[in-house]
């Protein structure tokens, strides 16, 4: 299903004061950066839940990929750990705060890059536009980008080999290209949570290979919690600490990432 995403959206809106509140949350208890409760997830206008029953804890420090077939509930899971859906049943706490009740403040500190998201052509943002956007949830409502915010932002898009792609209109820009710009907006955010909705997808063979060691290396030197939804898994298993496998909207395996992508093959 192709998405269609307002490209300005920093899934907050959200002010400076309300980061450094997620980072008190965030400190001041547990280790979990999220915890998931008895979680049913049904959309508006359906009757049966897309993801069921679902108890999953998510440590600080983290990579763990969401394995399984198509339509099993693993973009329902990342959306409804952010808040973007609500969870019919069942409570989540991200980063320690209910995000029922602390959706904007916890999207706030969270890197989500959707799953087949589609840009209009003829979008007027540029490249580097849509990655400085991911700082905005730093730099609060009201302020301005400073040198330190353009810095990072660049620092990333050359990361990724996307800085010759700064100053084009992302409408533009291929399906690979267009994913890596929303990746490199993720990351310059400087997330406590990295959400990864099948990021790979439309990249080439090359790229395939490059952006998971980046986000494999990002993870090693900053400890970055990430849960990534991906069919690319040998090229990430050197990093990731746990598999969980989904069937039906339920969780049928979480284990080392080999056990449950051999789990996974039996089960196909
Ligand atoms: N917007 C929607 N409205 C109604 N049902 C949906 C919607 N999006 C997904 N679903 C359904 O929810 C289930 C899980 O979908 P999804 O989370 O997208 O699976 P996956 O990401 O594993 O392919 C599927 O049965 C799908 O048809
Ligand atoms: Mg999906």
């Amino acid at each position: 299903m192709i998405k269609r995403i307002n490209i300005c959206f920093t899934s907050s809106g959200s002010t400076f004061n309300e980061a450094s509140k997620v980072k008190d949350a965030v400190t001041a208890q547990e280790s979990a950066i999220v915890r998931i409760e008895d979680v049913s997830t049904v959309y508006e206008g359906e009757r049966r839940p897309a993801i069921r029953d679902v108890n999953l804890t998510i440590e600080r420090n983290e990579l763990v990929y969401v394995l399984g077939p198509n339509a099993s509930g693993k973009t329902t899971l990342l959306e409804t750990i952010n808040g973007l859906l609500p969870a019919y049943r069942g409570r989540i706490f991200v980063f320690g705060l209910n995000v029922r009740n602390h959706g904007r403040r916890v999207r706030c500190e969270v890197g989500y890059v959707p799953q087949d998201f589609m840009v209009e052509p003829g979008e007027p943002y540029t490249a580097f536009d849509i990655v400085m956007m991911g700082r905005y949830g730093k730099i609060g409502v009201l302020q301005r980008p400073n040198e330190a915010d353009h810095e990072r932002a660049m620092e990333v898009m050359r990361l990724l080999e996307i800085e010759d792609l700064a100053p084009r209109p992302i409408g533009k820009l291929s399906g690979g290209q267009q994913q890596k710009v929303m990746i490199a907006r993720a990351l310059a955010k400087e997330p406590k949570l990295l959400l990864l909705d099948e990021p790979f997808s439309n990249l080439d063979p090359e790229s395939r290979e490059m952006v998971p060691r980046i986000i494999n290396q990002l993870h090693e030197e900053k400890g970055m919690t990430t849960l990534i939804v991906t069919h690319d898994i040998h090229n990430m298993m050197k990093t990731c600490h746990r598999g969980v496998v989904f069937r039906d909207g339920r969780v049928v395996v979480d284990e080392t990432p080999e056990k449950a992508l051999h789990k996974l093959e039996v089960m196909r």
